[in-house]
């Protein structure tokens, strides 16, 4: 199959290798000529394991190319793409739908015969259906269909859910496009996946309904940790209890700072946003996002309340900046809440990210970012692990306290365990989980 894809962002970019990686030929369009000139080198703009060799070999096996020109990614192709952004729009939580829109018009100027037209982008339900009325107020014709087909790709595991997903949505209406998509997919029937036909409405509330689904998990399970926190529960065993359950699931119910990210709260705002619009108010998902904006305040003045109020003079170090790891995206990461609430209080933070420096310094004013992870420790009053690099998962702990003024670890991603931390100098507080404190030095030799 030939497929061309507008927009060479995140998605559009992973997704065109992987279906390049499937045996198509794939075009990649952007109108950013820097960015196209650094992808035709091999440079990829973005951080995601496996994915700068997975482009290297598809454009050395001619599969995978790029341009500038959307008529190279439009003419002659069996499915267009349309992977642009939908950032979140002025005014009010709804989505910015301009680029798809932009998109849709070019396309239809450089169709040259019947086009499968996709949605890839994420788009509010009824999307689809006015990109079609786009096409057909640019150009008179009736030589394509348009299909919903959205992404469930999680940053920093891109190409693994793209190769093994859960399931592929198709949303259309016309045999003709659903045809020529399963013919798309069909490397994927080797491992069985279910593609799940429907209509374009169903399949653009299916993206939304997933995405808000397991926002809405994780802030359950951050107000349960709340609730263990105040009468000295587990947390983690809660969600182990509850995850047993196969109606439940064990999958984003780990607690934390809140969610962040470039998809859950922007997803989440632009469907309450749709559910108000057309009359169907989404009550559920409203509460999610104010709990999650919750979530990540109260950790903020938990720290504050711990360190006595008033921060002046104290030094914070704080692993981790991004929303999550394997990842630089620093979109909506809680350590954009959280530090500079720490810095209103009057502390200064020295900050640590494996990947997140480059992106994160800009929006952190005031931050200092260390080039070790250990500096972050240097006279500190306190560190706060915020996103669960796995460098952070076996630190050598008596050397960050003895580099600390007073050890008191804020670890919100739950990566130690109270039980091990009594043995070391660490005051400890996690999620929804007691605090602990060291045991006598005398005791902790012999491993009580
Ligand atoms: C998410 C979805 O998981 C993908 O399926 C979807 O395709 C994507 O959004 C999208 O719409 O494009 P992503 O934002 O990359 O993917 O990240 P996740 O791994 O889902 O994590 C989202 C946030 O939830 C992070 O802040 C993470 O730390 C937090 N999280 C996740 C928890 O706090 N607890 C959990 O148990 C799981």
């Amino acid at each position: 199959m030939r497929i061309g894809m507008i927009g060479s962002g995140y998605v559009g970019l992973v997704s065109g290798t992987c279906f390049a990686e499937f045996g198509h030929d794939v075009v990649c369009i952007d109108k950013n000529p820097a960015k196209i000139t650094a992808l035709k080198n091999g440079e990829i703009p973005i951080y995601e394991p496996g994915l700068d060799d997975l482009v290297a070999k598809q454009i050395k096996a001619g599969r995978l190319t790029f341009s500038t020109n959307i008529a190279d990614g439009v003419s002659g192709m069996d499915a267009v793409f349309i992977a642009v952004g939908t950032p979140p729009r002025n005014g009010d939580d709804g989505a910015d739908l301009s680029q798809v829109f932009d998109a849709a018009r070019d396309i239809a100027n450089a169709m040259t015969g019947y086009t499968v037209v996709v949605d890839k982008s994420t788009v509010p339900v009824g999307t689809a259906r006015q990109v079609a009325k786009t096409i057909r107020a640019t150009k008179n014709t009736t030589q394509f269909d348009v299909v919903s087909n959205p992404e469930f790709l999680r940053e920093g595991n891109a190409i693994t859910d793209f190769m093994r997903p859960d399931r592929v949505v198709v949303g259309t209406d016309s045999e003709r496009a659903a045809e020529i998509m399963r013919a798309i997919y069909r490397p994927l029937y080797l491992n069985e996946t279910p593609i799940l036909i429907t209509t374009p409405e169903t399949a653009e509330i299916i993206k939304y309904a997933a995405n808000a689904f397991l926002a809405t998990k994780i802030t359950f399970i951050n107000e349960i940790a709340r609730l263990c926190e105040v009468t000295g529960a587990d947390v983690q065993e809660v969600s182990r209890g509850m995850g047993m359950d196969g109606r439940i699931g064990s999958k984003f119910l780990h607690a934390g700072p809140g969610y962040g990210g470039s998809c859950f709260p922007k997803d989440t705002k632009a469907l309450a946003q749709t559910g108000r619009d057309l009359g169907a108010v989404q009550t559920v998902v409203e509460s999610v996002i104010a709990a999650n904006t919750q979530t990540k305040e109260t950790l903020a003045n938990r720290i504050i309340a711990e360190l006595g109020g008033d921060l002046t003079d104290k030094t914070i170090g704080v692993l981790g900046v991004t929303f999550k790891p394997q990842t630089d995206d620093m979109r909506d990461a809680p350590s954009l809440t959280i530090l500079p609430m720490l810095q209103a209080a009057g502390a200064k933070i020295v900050a640590f990210d494996p990947v997140g420096r480059e992106t994160g310094q800009p929006l952190l004013p005031g931050v200092i970012f260390a080039d070790q992870m250990y500096d972050v420790a240097n006279n500190a009053d306190a560190v706060v692990i915020l996103t669960e690099w796995n460098e952070f998962r076996a630190l050598d702990l008596d050397r960050l306290a003895d580099a600390m003024r007073t050890p008191i670890m804020f670890d919100f991603r739950n990566i130690y365990k109270p039980a091990e931390m009594i043995h070391t100098p660490f005051t400890y507080h996690s999620i929804g989980r007691v605090k602990t404190t060291p045991v006598a030095p005398k005791l902790r030799q012999v491993g009580v």
